[in-house]
């Protein structure tokens, strides 16, 4: 963008004068668009953003609209029309976009978002509607900080609608972000194809726009593109007119929504197809036309109406996969019908089209009836995609469909309120898998989702679910645990508390009332509070305007509970937070639960029954029944080994065996609770049988293992004995071979057992993989090494890599090359610095850089270092910082901060990653930084607190030799 000045003209010009300066508005090829463009909707807006004093716009210069957090609000967009010509070869694009606005205040300044794009002065012009004039502005200024445009006119603005008219020039990047490039291949040849990406803030680098979820508008797309390709967007095509060797495609108007929805991508692909028809899930035969039921939402053009048929979903792929894109199309048929029922709102679009993009940041992204993803998050290999790969794209699925009502529809007024859009739709996804696939007994996973959370909301560096944003930068940063995960935990916590049919009544009663509008927190609250008749807002503040959770420590005195909150902080020091919980407990028996809101500090409780239970051999006593509150509890120690038993009699619910674990390990890292204490816990687990529950104490020992190599290394040969010990008989159970008719979850028990034995070193699975690993590499279609055990396989025989022998590592590159399956590419890049030698260790992190990992992949490698090697990736990052900042963006960028830093564990290291980072952090990444290196600080102390334990070697003698 080029600062400049002009002039400024006033002129009535000719329609062949628009022409000759190359306005496109005319055309269009729809016969009422051409002549008159059709009258906007009245849409009235249920906010309006914050604005430096509306009245005196007028008067205002351009500085006043730089450093701001938000657009001013004098004049709104309400109908874009787009049209976008990528040179796929030349990775550019020309565009033009014309904007209807509505100017509601005097202004001379029109502001809009603008970033990386190149618009000339005399590009930019402004029609009044009716005046028969166009206006030239006499200075259009780039605010490069801010990302906008700053239009300057010389006379104020008549007050209504008009048109701004914007010609652009853009490069088609390789970051992932905006309009971008993604490379694929096709008969043997490099391709690119064009893809955008807009959430949380990226429109703007695709065309001029008023960049924010609450500017909502119409938009009309228009593409041209090379005649023999795919070209996707929103809406459906209404026309392509074929002009030699390019096409233009023109799309259907959309209904009001927001600029970071918007999506465009052209490229070859093949597709399979299904439709909703109505309450089945049967697909309908391809022959049918792909045409929706549904008005549009705005009334104003109708399909042609079928009867049977539904919303046309396809499913997108690279030329030839198209069968790999079944399993998703089904699922996402189901969600469809499934989430129309739940939210009672019909799916707002006439079609649902999902694609997988080979070079993708994030895992998905929900664009308005336009889904992309990573290839793993939505292809699915019926001989060489693991069961885990099969739930992931179940849940993605589930998740950005969800979000087709719950943020597209209805969407976050500011990204305060991002949590509403992404707690929303973890906790629905979850809500859709378990609907889909009840074996799967995905709440009991769901609580890993709460365990992210808690950890991350345990550090001083967390953030309140609302959290402020003054600056696009700082956006990214809050697409994490907290909005996520956390959030989907509060929405689960009020769920049980409210009901499940209060709460989806509620929900259903909000949708209608935000749909094509924007919500904030309180709206939600608002809706669940008149359809429950309980304290919704009071309740639920409490979780989401401050950070952190409490634990609630429970004594047991005199024939009453004692209760006390405190905030949790993993760093042991007491926070001053204080919440309203929903406290649920049990007594010696499920089937009588009391509740009750525990609002004070500390309480006193008579509890009915109490006494008679206490009577009882096995009286124990669990608070958060199934786990559905978002806090911790601490039992004094006669509940708390009472607990113990409970979990080793099996007499606890899969989750709250789950939440016992969970809390105490989080006490032990806290100094709240001995080491001793969490061993002799894990040893109770030994005839768990939820799949869950024994990877999270498969996890938690693993993690242990990992501080005591810095803690007490001493130790470890009978760590690693009683840990071995502990998972063998699992081991021997599961095998390596899937049995005939086995679940779902025992196939991913499988993986995870093996994976930690050949973490541990256990010899006879590392023989073992390496035996069965060798005939696969002569056949990958052998059946001695199914997909489930695949990266098992893969930690294992890393296991015997050095750096005088290295056909390992060679063999599983070998792999990487040859397979055109992205889910095998991970597995392997997972498994590459998982080798015990430092030097290995190195050359799989050079790896990562070089050109044959796609830069979307380079997380998977760094994951996959184990505890031998935290410091050599630290040293490594370090070395490569510059040229990684430069390459990276957005969360693969602190992706590499968190999986390297956090895993340290003394201070000294602390204070280097301090030092380092001191001159090196910037506004996107510097929660990132604060929060790994809280991180380091709490493992430190976690080694001295453990150092300072002086019964660990007795205990751990006497675990590992008890079996
Ligand atoms: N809206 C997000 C995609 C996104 C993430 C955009 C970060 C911008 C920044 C999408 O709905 C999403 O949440 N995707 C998840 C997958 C989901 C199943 C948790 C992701 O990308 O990891
Ligand atoms: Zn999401």
């Amino acid at each position: 963008l080029r600062k400049t000045a002009l002039p400024h003209y006033n002129i009535s010009p000719s329609p062949k004068k628009r022409k000759a300066k190359r306005f496109w508005l005319n055309s269009s090829p729809n016969p009422s668009a051409s002549s008159e463009r059709p009258t906007l909707p009245n849409l009235s807006f249920p906010h309006t953003p914050p604005t430096p004093a509306v009245t005196m716009a007028a008067e205002q210069s351009a500085e006043h609209f730089r450093g701001q957090a938000r657009l001013p609000g004098f004049a709104a967009p309400r109908r874009y029309d787009l049209r976008l010509t990528p040179d796929l070869a030349a990775c550019t694009f020309a565009g033009s976009v014309s904007v209807s606005v509505d100017v509601a205040a005097p202004t001379r300044f029109l502001v809009v978002n603008a970033a990386d794009l190149d618009v000339s002065p005399g590009d930019v012009h402004f029609a009044p509607k009716g005046s028969g004039q166009v206006l030239l502005p006499v200075e259009v200024t780039s605010a490069l900080e801010d990302e906008i445009l700053i239009i300057r006119f010389n006379e104020v603005l008549p007050l209504g609608e008009g048109t701004l008219v914007i010609a652009f020039q853009g490069t088609l990047n390789d970051k992932m972000k905006g309009f971008y490039r993604s490379v694929y291949e096709l008969n043997g040849e490099k391709k690119n194809m064009a893809v955008t990406q807009f959430e949380p803030a990226d429109a703007r680098r695709c065309f001029p726009c008023w960049d924010e979820p609450s500017f909502k508008a119409v938009f009309k797309i228009t593409l041209e593109v090379p005649c023999e390709t795919v070209a996707l967007s929103n809406m459906p095509v209404v026309e392509e007119k074929v002009n030699g060797p390019t096409k233009t495609v023109y799309f259907q108007e959309s209904p009001i929504m927001s600029t970071y929805l918007v999506a465009v991508i052209v490229g070859m692909f093949d597709y399979v197809e299904a439709f909703t028809a109505d309450g089945t899930v049967a697909p309908l035969p391809h022959y049918l036309p792909q045409v929706s039921l549904s008005l549009s939402p705005l009334g104003g053009s109708c399909w042609p109406h079928f009867p049977f048929a539904g919303t046309s979903v396809r499913v997108y792929t690279q030329v030839g996969k198209s069968a790999q894109g079944k399993f998703a199309l089904e699922v996402a048929v189901k969600t469809l019908i499934l989430f129309k029922e739940y939210f009672a709102v019909p799916y707002p679009l006439p079609k649902m089209d999902m694609i997988a993009i080979p070079d993708f940041a994030s895992g998905a992204m929900e664009n308005y009836g336009l889904v992309t993803y990573r290839e793993t998050a939505l292809l699915f290999d019926e001989r060489h995609s693991a069961a885990a790969n099969k739930q992931r794209v179940a849940v993605v699925v589930a998740h950005e469909l969800a979000h087709q009502w719950f943020g597209n529809l209805v969407t976050m007024e500011w990204w305060t309120h991002l949590w509403l859009n992404e707690g929303f739709a973890t906790w629905v996804s979850y809500l859709a898998a378990d609907r889909f696939f009840p074996e799967w007994n995905v709440w009991i996973q769901f609580l890993e989702e709460s365990t992210t959370g808690f950890r991350l909301d345990a550090l001083a560096g967390s953030h309140p679910i609302e959290v402020d944003v003054n600056h696009v930068d700082e956006i990214d940063e809050i697409f994490d645990a907290i909005s996520y995960r956390k959030g989907a935990a509060v929405i689960r916590m009020l769920q049980s508390y409210l009901g499940a049919e209060i709460f989806q009544k509620s929900l259903a009663a909000y949708i209608k009332r935000f749909a094509y509008s924007n919500a904030k927190t309180e709206d939600l609250w608002a809706a669940l509070e008149e359809g429950s008749g309980e304290p919704v807002k009071t309740l639920m503040h409490s979780w989401t305007k401050q950070q952190g959770y409490p634990v609630v420590s429970v004594k047991l005195k005199d024939g009453k509970l004692e209760l006390e909150q405190t905030q949790f902080l993993s760093s042991g020091s007491e926070g001053v937070g204080q919440w309203v919980v929903p406290i649920t407990l049990c007594c010696c028996s499920y089937s009588v639960q009391q509740k009750f809101l525990f609002r004070g500090k500390q309480d006193d409780f008579n509890l009915s029954g109490l006494v008679e239970c206490q009577k009882k051999d096995d009286f124990w006593i669990k608070l958060n029944v199934d786990q559905t509150g978002f806090y911790r509890v601490s039992y004094d120690e006669e509940l708390a080994s009472r607990l113990r038993h409970a979990v080793e009699t099996n007499i606890l619910s899969a989750a709250d065996r789950y939440g016992v674990l969970d809390d105490t390990y989080a006490l032990c890292m806290a100094g709240k609770q001995k080491l001793v204490t969490l061993l002799h816990l894990i040893a109770a687990y030994k005839n768990e049988t939820e799949y869950t529950v024994l990877a999270h104490a498969i996890n938690t020992s693993l993690s242990i293992y990992e501080m005591m190599a810095v803690a007490a290394p001493e130790e470890l040969v009978n760590m690693k004995k009683f840990l071995i010990d502990f998972l063998e008989p699992f081991a021997q159970r599961v095998g390596w071979d899937a049995k005939s008719g086995e679940g779902h979850l025992n196939a991913l028990l499988r993986g995870t057992l093996l994976s930690a034995l050949a973490e541990l070193g256990h010899q006879s699975t590392i023989d073992e993989a390496v035996r069965r690993f060798n005939v696969f590499l002569e056949d990958r279609e052998t059946p001695l090494l199914p997909p489930d055990v695949r990266k098992a396989a893969y930690v294992a025989l890393m296991q015997t890599v050095n750096k005088s022998n290295k056909s390992g590592y060679e063999s599983l590159l070998k792999i990487y090359r040859e397979t055109d399956l992205s889910q095998e590419k991970v597995r392997v890049l997972g498994s590459l610095a998982s080798s015990p030698d430092p030097d290995v260790v190195r050359e799989a992190l050079n790896f990562l850089l070089s050109s044959e990992v796609r830069n979307q992949d380079c997380i998977f490698v760094l994951r996959g270092v184990t505890a031998a090697a935290h410091e050599v990736a630290w040293t490594w990052l370090k070395e490569n910082w510059d040229y990684i900042a430069e390459t990276f963006t957005g969360h693969l960028l602190t992706y590499f901060i968190t999986v390297t830093v956090s895993p340290l564990a003394t201070d000294e290291k602390g204070d280097e990653a301090e030092e380092f980072f001191k001159s090196r952090t910037k506004a996107s990444i510097a929660r990132t930084v604060k929060q790994s290196i809280e991180r380091v600080r709490i493992k430190a102390k976690w080694v001295m607190s453990t150092k300072g334990e002086a019964d660990l070697g007795n205990v751990l003698k006497e675990l590992a030799h008890k079996h």
